[in-house]
């Protein structure tokens, strides 16, 4: 008894406290840290060439690139909201359909989107810089808007070679259907100036992909602590990661440094507007990336027999894709809510609730199995894995880097 009064009396001064860590648990801990810096892209040349990265920084901030002029990557991905917007579903120039993922250690993924319908961060950035909900931009405009800016064409033409003429493109344009008056123009064009203009494209994206890779965010207390500094994690995070790595099993999922095996599950969380879950997520992200003319395959590809060409010759679409989608990494969490691909829950509090509980869950479809099991967990148990997932916070890189460039201000 005077020994438990000892040890109580230890915690509340804040003093050396014994880790509260079986062998176990540590080993387990360590397949988890240190962070490793994103891997090579070879899809991409240019990813991880810093005169890119600044041209890619500048892109990013400049709502030029938009139908409106004032949508930018960085309206719905907002440095101080964890890289997100804060919003369940964002909006651009209208209202998407998803949450907005956090950008931290984007670069650790394999495939994009919730739905990861695209397989490289270059080929990404094309999607929300034509998308009518989002910057409602097109490739054909993008040539333009380039060339008119001189430090814009300079800083593109030092790196990709010259920008290509425009004088007899029409004013938009871009892949679509012949019923949108972008799309017919975009199918009026001839092959050649359609691969000019695709390509101005690529090359968006393979700067902002140099950019997006220097946004890392490791080293948190979870790293500090396995990296010996005792103080770095309270005890109710330790005890927060042996419910994570034992009864509540978050491990198989998200797994790795990045806390993300990278793979896409259903977990049955209901859909924002309540009734049934009709999104084929995965399903439908399989064909997509599979047919689009900028995956690792294709002639914008800088390694179409590498790595991530080859993922996608092995990939194949399955009924119980479904419905799945991407797990996201846990690192820097606490900085992005709300959670969810709609962003369903507002606190981490509410999503370990409902892996407590699964109260709400949609019944997941016939081809499925069931993924999870309510965890039942106490209250403080729940407290425990948020204090945990709070841990996962990194320190940020230069601040120089999370904003427009010094003459862009
Ligand atoms: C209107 C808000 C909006 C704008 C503008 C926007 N995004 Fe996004 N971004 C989103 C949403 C929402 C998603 C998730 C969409 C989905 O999964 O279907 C997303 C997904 C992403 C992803 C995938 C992240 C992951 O973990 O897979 C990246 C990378 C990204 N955006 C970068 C960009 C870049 C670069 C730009 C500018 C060219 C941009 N975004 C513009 C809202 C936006
Ligand atoms: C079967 C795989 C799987 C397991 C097990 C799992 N997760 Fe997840 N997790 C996911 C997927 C997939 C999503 C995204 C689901 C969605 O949006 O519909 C997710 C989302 C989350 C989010 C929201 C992140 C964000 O940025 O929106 C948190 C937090 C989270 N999980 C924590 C946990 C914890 C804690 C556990 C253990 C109690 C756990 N997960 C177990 C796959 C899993």
């Amino acid at each position: 008894m005077r020994l438990l009064a000892f040890t109580l009396l230890a915690v509340t001064l804040g003093t050396a406290q014994e880790s509260t860590w079986s062998e176990r648990d540590v080993a387990r801990a360590k397949t988890h840290s240190p962070l490793p810096p994103p891997r090579p892209n070879a899809t991409n040349r240019y990813a991880d060439d810093p005169r890119a990265a600044l041209l890619g920084q500048r892109l990013f901030f400049d709502a030029r690139f938009s139908a409106n002029g004032a949508i930018a990557c960085a309206s719905c991905h907002v440095a101080d909201l964890g890289y997100s917007d804060g919003k369940s579903r964002s909006t651009g120039l209208g209202r998407t359909e998803r949450n907005s993922p956090s950008l931290w250690n984007v670069a650790q993924q394999r495939w994009f989107f919730w739905d990861g319908r695209v397989d490289s961060l270059w080929a990404q950035a094309v999607g929300p810089l034509e998308n009518p909900s989002e910057m409602g931009f097109d490739r054909v405009a993008l040539t333009r808007a380039l060339a008119s800016e001189p430090q814009l064409a300079r800083e593109y033409e030092a790196l990709f070679g010259k920008l290509p003429s425009t004088e007899t493109w029409p004013e938009h344009a871009r892949p679509g259907s012949a019923d949108d008056p972008l799309g017919a123009a975009w199918l009026a064009m001839n092959d050649e100036d359609r691969r000019a203009a695709t390509r101005v494209a690529a090359n968006f994206g393979k700067a902002i992909e140099a950019y997006e890779r220097l946004l890392v965010r490791g080293d948190s207390p979870f790293d500090r602590f396995l990296a010996g500094d005792a103080a770095a994690l309270s005890i109710e995070a330790q005890r927060g990661w042996t419910l994570f790595a034992g009864r509540g099993n978050c491990r198989s999922c998200h797994s790795g440094p990045n806390f993300s095996d990278g793979e896409f599950h259903n977990l049955g969380v209901p859909p924002l507007g309540g009734g049934k879950p009709e999104d084929p997520a995965r399903y439908a992200g399989v064909e997509r990336v599979l047919a689009d003319p900028l995956n690792a395959c294709g002639e914008f590809s800088d390694a179409r027999e590498g790595v991530a060409a080859l993922a996608l010759k092995t990939l194949e679409r399955a009924p119980e894709n479904f419905g799945e989608y991407r797990t996201p990494s846990l690192r820097n969490v606490a900085l992005s809510a709300p959670y969810m691909h709609q962003g369903q829950f507002r606190t981490l509090a509410e999503v370990v609730r409902f892996y407590s509980t699964l109260e709400g869950a949609t019944q997941v479809g016939h081809h499925q199995e069931q993924v999870l099991q309510p965890l039942q967990l106490s209250e403080g148990e729940q407290r425990d894995l948020v204090a945990f997932l709070e841990s996962l916070t990194g320190a940020p890189p230069a601040s120089a880097l999370l904003a427009p460039l010094p003459d862009q201000r």
